[in-house]
């Protein structure tokens, strides 16, 4: 019984000091929030790599290994884990794991476990969450006019490959305003999962008028409407890097062309209908002349014997 307590109060020692810095965590979990399209290194806080026998990454609540070193052996990342295939960098030096790219559903709980020769474990959890806030720091502001009723492509430049993800979102008309609850995320294309999706945005501002060119996630915007000016922005992250876009729309309303247009329909409507009353009034006075003019046929054969 002694004994054990002992054991434990020497395990729980052991784990506080290998955790190092305390403060940041709960409960042993270190908190990591980062951006879908990060890389994300998580830092074991190690220095030396070669003092250990083993060094695992686990992922998830069935902890599942996704990084494994033993020593005299390279780092090899097991196949079966399609999710975080190609994504994965280990630092050799210090056995941080950094996620490239990383996407929402690789939110979760990541562990690494490292085993030294004289055999007491080092163990560091993180919890990470991955959501899609928006990067304020985007390099430059591509200026479009556009006419009340046209349509606008917002070029992406880029071809979709596999490990792309693209995500328009639409920010509004003031400009350094970017917070993540101002943007609606309009357009979002993964290469991935091959999957593409429209948002229309709160009031469905934007329905039925979205369109993308499939090859380049380009955004296409149809019959657009003066509520359609303002910045849209643009993220594009591989397994490589993330950029940043923003695009500054501005609709124009039509004026004198559309009214004389319009001027032209009204002359067009009214002689239209000038034509079909005549028409109209043609034939009702035919009608009238012809009943006008058979009436007195039948008296003038009904009558011979009146006559006679
Ligand atoms: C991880 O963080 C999320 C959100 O911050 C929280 O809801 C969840 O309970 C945390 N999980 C663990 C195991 O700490
Ligand atoms: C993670 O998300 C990507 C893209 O949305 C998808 O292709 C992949 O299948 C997902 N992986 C898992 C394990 O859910
Ligand atoms: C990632 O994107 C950049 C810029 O968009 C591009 O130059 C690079 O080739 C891409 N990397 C891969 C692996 O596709
Ligand atoms: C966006 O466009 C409008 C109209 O053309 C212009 O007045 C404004 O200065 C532009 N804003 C930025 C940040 O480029």
């Amino acid at each position: 019984m002694c004994r054990n307590m002992k054991k434990l109060i020497l395990a729980v020692l052991v784990l506080f000091l290998a955790n190092g810095v305390f403060g940041f965590e709960t409960n042993g979990v270190k908190s990591v929030l980062v951006m879908e399209g990060d890389s994300v290194p998580l830092y074991t806080c190690q220095k030396d790599t070669q003092k250990y026998e083993t060094i695992l990454w686990t992922y998830g609540s069935e902890d599942a290994v996704i990084a494994f070193f033993s020593r005299g052996k390279p780092f090899s990342f097991p196949d079966g884990n399609e999710r975080f295939k190609d994504r994965l960098e280990i630092d050799l030096n210090t056995g941080s794991l950094t996620i490239r790219n990383i996407r929402t559903n690789h939110s979760g709980v990541y562990k690494v476990d490292m085993t030294s020769t004289s055999g007491s474990p080092y163990i560091r959890r993180f919890n990470v969450t991955v959501s899609a806030v928006f990067d304020p720091d985007a390099d430059k502001i591509i200026q479009k006019v556009v006419s009340e009723g046209g349509s606008i492509t917002l070029n992406t430049d880029v071809q979709v490959q596999k490990d792309v993800l693209i995500l328009w979102r639409f920010a509004g008309t003031k400009p350094g305003v970017y917070s993540r609850n101002s943007m609606t995320t309009i357009c979002k294309i993964d290469g991935e999962a091959s999957e593409e999706f429209f948002d229309h945005g709160e009031n469905e501002k934007f329905k039925n008028r979205l369109d993308m060119d499939k090859p380049t996630g380009s955004l296409i915007i149809k019959d657009i409407r003066l509520e359609h000016s303002g910045f849209y922005k643009l993220q594009i992250s591989n397994n490589t890097l993330t950029r940043h876009r923003t695009f500054n729309v501005t609709v124009s309303a039509v004026t004198k062309s559309c009214l004389q247009g319009t001027w032209m329909t009204v002359a067009i409507v009214f002689m239209v209908s000038f034509v079909i009353m005549v028409v109209i009034v043609v034939v009702i006075q035919r009608n009238v002349w012809f009943s006008k003019g058979s009436t007195p046929s039948p008296v003038k054969y009904a009558r011979p014997d009146e006559r006679e």
